[in-house]
């Protein structure tokens, strides 16, 4: 039996959120119980997974409020604390969507608040459900053969990246319970290592079988015929099909389709940005400098040398051979456009 991870939970009057920053050595959880607080969270990935910020967000409009009650803010100084978490990063639509959702019934007071928000977790973990089994009819109808799966993903999309159960590693949690698996590729995924530190620790406590592989390895293990497809998670999908994911994703994407094996994108609709054309319209984040420069507070490049650290790339639509959401698998690469099939 699997252990439901909640990377983000409500106490009643704050927010715990699972420490992702010192997994795996330490399981620890953080109570948030203002908007200085969860805005950092955010921002130093304590929470992080477009989903899971998203949740975290939702929860931060019950935050804002209670912070204003105790603290006497005005409704205008809620809302300003509420558009401070909004934007703590920029690149995944979630965290935009579910603040302004849960924003619907700022005017109701509380409760309404954290209904909505609560119906914000709970979707999201459906979702992944759905996902999970569309992903995986597809894949295997798609891939057609007759043994288990290898699999390669990048980056986190487990339970601690969602509100529970995961995007792309839900899928293959769900091949995985269908004894269709062999093995997995994860991707450490530099410089935070959210791959060989998270994506690791959750395929581990599942005892599914992984090897842990450095991102330069990705296109010669797809090259050499040891994957059957690749499967990642998004941060923002626009609705000519470009997806914003961890950096490193287009690579292993363009990989694929050398190799002509599928490349599969698994993300909610709420992960959709059909207000986005394309994805030269998304805000890439770019994190500081000392993330690559140094390593474990430990400076390693040249003290004069300058970084370059964008958190996430963009993969053309042409690059995505499906993409699966809770309303199910769209062809993008062969011209099933999310703008045109999930308005
Ligand atoms: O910087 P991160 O760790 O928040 O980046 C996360 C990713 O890129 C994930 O692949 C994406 O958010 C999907 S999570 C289900």
């Amino acid at each position: 039996m699997p252990q439901e991870l909640r990377a983000v939970d409500w106490t009643g009057n704050s927010l715990a959120l699972i420490d992702q920053t010192v997994l795996p050595q330490r399981t620890e959880t953080i109570e948030v119980r203002d908007v200085d607080a969860l805005v950092s969270a955010i921002r130093r990935l304590v929470v992080r997974g477009a989903p899971a910020i998203g949740a975290a967000g939702a929860y931060g409009v019950a935050l804002a409020l209670l912070q204003g009650e105790r603290e006497g803010w005005s409704t205008a100084e809620v809302r300003a604390a509420v558009a401070r978490i909004r934007t703590a990063r920029p690149t995944a639509v979630n965290l935009m969507v579910c603040v302004d959702r849960v924003m619907t019934r700022f005017d109701e007071g509380l409760a309404a608040v954290l209904e909505e928000a609560a119906a914000v977790q709970r979707e999201d973990v459906e979702a992944n459900r759905a996902m999970g089994a569309y992903g995986a009819d597809w894949l295997l109808k798609r891939v057609g053969v007759d043994r288990p799966l290898r699999v390669l993903t990048h980056c986190n999309t487990g339970a601690l990246a969602t509100a529970g159960w995961g995007t792309a590693l839900g899928v293959i949690r769900e091949l995985h319970a269908r004894g269709c698996l062999e093995l997995v590729y994860a991707d450490e995924t530099r410089p935070l290592l959210q791959g060989s530190r998270l994506t690791a620790w959750e395929l581990a406590q599942e005892g599914i079988r992984h090897r842990v592989q450095v991102d330069g390895a990705a296109a010669g293990t797809i090259l050499r015929g040891e994957v059957d497809a690749a499967i990642v998670g998004a941060d923002r999908v626009a609705a000519n099909g470009d997806t914003a994911n961890k950096v490193g994703t287009v690579g292993i994407a363009l990989a694929c389709a050398y190799a002509g094996i599928p490349f599969v994108v698994a993300a909610p609709t709420t992960t959709v940005d059909l207000a986005t054309a394309s994805g030269a319209d998304i805000h890439i984040e770019l994190r500081g400098e000392d993330e690559v420069l140094e390593w474990g507070g430990v400076r390693t490049a040249p003290a004069d040398s300058r970084g370059h650290n964008p958190a996430f790339d963009v993969t053309p639509g042409e690059l995505v051979t499906g993409l699966v959401t809770e309303r199910g698998v769209l062809a993008v690469a062969e011209g099933e456009l999310p703008g045109e099939r999930l308005r």
